[in-house]
């Protein structure tokens, strides 16, 4: 099969852990010039390492807007375009109401829904015609779950900033779509609970419910992120596309 992002250009922010890092690798199998963001400097070298192909990363917080301008910057120096935008960096943690503190929601807030409405909007004086965007939102965003209520609000936004953007876009033809992970086997699962054990039991315990009998592994997120950038998803356009195994129909 033809290489579905020969020469296009992509951006995966959060791109040296998890999702972002299994669709930066992906991307670049894929034929794509591959641009990674996160936080943390080992991370990046040891993804880019993982990577292989044309791969460059930037650190950058997408929760501070000059890092973002100073993602752009360099891509508008390296590439001079951008054909795909994932903007997947975030952060969850399990906090129930009654301990909920300003700091909590500065911090989820800040990166899941403030850093995607930069990352995106600072990207687009350099966003090609036709250029495929994808937010990461999660199925949390329209199920109840207990102790991750700011976390779920924040996805639920991303869904409706989708919406608007298409149009706000039009003029360009940019499409934008939205991808909804349940569980997948990252990092940030583990993170959550601390605890190995409490981790492998959570993800058992969530895996019994799902009608495929799995949590998602990051490579069954990544191949919709091609799917999407790709030119085979040229007519989609604003869509939330579940990846749970079927977990949230039933
Ligand atoms: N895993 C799941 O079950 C699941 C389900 C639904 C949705 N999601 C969503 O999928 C996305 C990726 O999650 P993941 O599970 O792949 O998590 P992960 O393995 O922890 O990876 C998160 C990535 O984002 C980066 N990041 C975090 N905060 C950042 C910030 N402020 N600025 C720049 N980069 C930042 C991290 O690097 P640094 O820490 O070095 O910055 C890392 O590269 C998130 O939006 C998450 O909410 C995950």
């Amino acid at each position: 099969m033809a290489s579905q992002l020969n020469g296009k250009v992509a951006l995966v922010t959060g791109g040296s852990s998890g999702i972002g890092l299994a669709t930066a690798k992906r991307f670049a199998a894929e034929g794509a010039i591959v641009y990674i963001t996160g936080r943390k400097q080992d991370a990046l070298d040891k993804a880019v390492a993982e990577i292989g192909g044309k791969v460059v990363a930037i650190r950058a917080d997408s929760s501070i807007v000059a890092d973002l301008e100073r993602v752009y910057a360099t891509i508008r120096d390296k590439s001079g375009r951008l054909d795909v935008l994932f903007a997947n960096a975030g952060i969850a943690a399990f906090v129930p109401l009654p301990a909920i503190t300003e700091e909590h929601y500065d911090s989820i807030v800040d990166t899941n829904l403030k850093g995607v409405v930069f990352t995106v909007k600072y990207a687009v004086p350099l966003l090609s015609e036709g250029a495929s965007i994808i937010l990461t939102s999660s199925t949390a965003g329209y199920k109840g779950m207990e102790a991750f209520s700011v976390y779920s609000a924040t996805k639920a936004a991303i869904r409706q900033l989708a919406r608007g953007w298409l149009l706000d876009l039009k003029a360009k033809k940019i499409r934008v779509n939205v991808i909804s992970p349940g569980m997948v086997d990252t990092p940030a699962i583990d993170g959550l609970v601390g605890d190995p054990n409490a981790a492998a039991g959570m993800k058992a315990h969530v895996a019994s419910q799902i009608p495929l009998g799995r949590i998602a592994q990051p490579g069954d997120i990544a191949a919709v992120a091609v799917f999407l950038s790709s030119d085979e998803a040229a007519y989609i356009n604003g869509v939330e596309l579940p990846v749970d195994g079927g977990a949230s129909q039933i």
